[in-house]
């Protein structure tokens, strides 16, 4: 997920070497959990006091499903500019080899992968270490891996070709691989990013929560430097008395299993609960100006339900453990795609999520080039608009001047390309 590999920059990041003495339990593995949740009234205390998110009031209905055939214009046209989740179901392939425990860490053990534990229910901390040792822990600690899936493991994941065409091939962020043991409960949650959601192993329970007529001020939010929003429910044991506002607030549920995928709209709260040994993969796409009616010149007729991941272009890529841009020549043209890209829906750019970009882009280089510009430097460059510090317009991100663009390209490429600068001077 986003918000993780994001804090992971500003946290000490901790390296694992040595696997844990397995002293721990093994998980419940049982796939078998009833959901939506059977309510249990008790007169005395307000409904699902004390109980996981979901038991507070009963699901609406499940989430509309639509069909694996669906063209990308009718994807667009009635989610993605409507605003709403489905699920498609059956749309990525049981995966050509079978990813067990042993084949994995055969083929991929020795690659750097971020993992999340969770301290005093409600923290999310990153860790990184090899998918070695991470697979030797999984099914006893309480850890879940989740991390930008490593080149080399893209050849074998796949990518449903509905969002590989047309206005969404251009705003393909990053692939996310999820796993994890037992039952794993997210937070509850809303990204600032459009997502698709797959399912490749296991079973994954979402809640969505519709609030089309109220607020979500009283989910007592914390807002991250991306723009993601978490909530500060704890998730397994809701304090009913105090988020009461939970009793009134419809929502809408689904199951994942092998193969479905469910697509969730930028900035709508859902929370997420895997059971068993669970495999998923999330697709984090900018989402579009939805005013801009859908272009798809290069959408084929029929396109094979996916081809593989590494047929994606996508923003960032995962090396040493930390995201690069996978573009290796940034021209000026790239520059501004990517301020447009920060844009998402907005109108206004705002500092802050440019600041995060940057940041994210050249993390390596600053370490290693103490007078590189800053973001502020920069931002001073691009925003040459005195009464407004704090944000850029649409309108003028498009006509910021070529010099000032080109300054942000070559540090941005220089960024990109440092482990190949690495290789040469070896
Ligand atoms: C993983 O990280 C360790 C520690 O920094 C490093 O020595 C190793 O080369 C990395 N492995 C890969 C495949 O990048
Ligand atoms: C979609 O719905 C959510 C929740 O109701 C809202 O916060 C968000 O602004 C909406 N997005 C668009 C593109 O209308």
């Amino acid at each position: 997920m986003l918000l993780l590999t994001f804090l992971l920059i500003q946290l000490k990041i901790i390296w694992i070497f040595t696997a844990n003495d397995g002293s721990n339990f093994p998980k419940d593995m049982n796939l078998y959990v009833t959901f939506p949740p059977i309510l249990e009234r008790r007169e005395s205390i307000p409904l699902g006091h004390l109980r996981p998110l979901g038991w507070q009031r009963r699901a609406e209905s499940p989430i509309l499903e639509d069909s694996l055939n669906m063209e990308p214009a009718r994807f667009y046209h009635l989610y993605v500019q409507g605003n709403r989740s489905v699920v498609i179901r059956g749309m990525v392939p049981s995966l050509d080899v079978l990813w067990t425990d042993s084949y994995l860490s055969k083929t991929y053990g020795h690659l750097n992968v971020t993992v999340a534990t969770r301290k005093q229910r409600l923290v999310d901390t990153l860790i990184m270490m090899s998918l070695e040792i991470f697979l030797e822990q999984y099914r006893h600690d309480d850890l879940y891996m989740n991390t930008i899936i490593p080149d080399e493991m893209k050849h074998e994941t796949p990518l449903p070709s509905l969002i590989n065409c047309g206005t969404f091939r251009d705003r393909l962020l990053e692939p996310v691989l999820w796993i994890s043991a037992g039952d794993t409960a997210s937070l509850l949650l809303a990204h600032s990013q459009n997502t698709l959601h797959c399912v490749l192993d296991g079973r994954k329970d979402f809640i969505i929560y519709d609030f089309s007529n109220q607020s979500p001020r009283d989910f007592d939010l914390i807002r991250q430097t991306n723009g993601d929003l978490y909530s500060r429910i704890d998730v397994d044991l809701v304090n009913a008395y105090k988020y009461k506002c939970l009793h009134n607030i419809p929502w809408y549920w689904a199951t994942l299993r092998e193969g479905d995928c469910l697509f969730i709209p930028a900035y709508i709260f859902h929370q997420v609960r895997a059971h068993g040994r669970t495999i998923a993969l999330s697709i984090d796409m900018a989402p579009p100006d939805t005013r801009d009616d859908f272009i798809g010149n290069d959408c084929e007729k029929n396109p094979p339900i996916y081809v593989s991941l590494n047929k994606g272009q996508f923003q960032w890529r995962y090396e040493h453990g930390t995201r690069h841009l996978s573009k290796r020549t940034i021209t000026i043209e790239d520059a501004r795609a990517y301020l447009l890209l920060l844009l998402g829906r907005n109108d206004q750019l705002y500092k802050d999520i440019f600041r995060e970009f940057f940041h994210q882009a050249t993390y390596e280089l600053a370490k290693q080039d103490l007078t590189l510009p800053t973001a502020n430097d920069l931002w001073k460059q691009l925003n040459n608009d005195e009464n407004n510090e704090e944000y850029i317009t649409r309108s003028r991100l498009k006509s910021i001047p070529s010099n000032i663009l080109q300054l942000l390209a070559d540090i941005l490429q220089k960024s990109a390309r440092i482990h190949e600068y690495d290789k040469f001077e070896l």
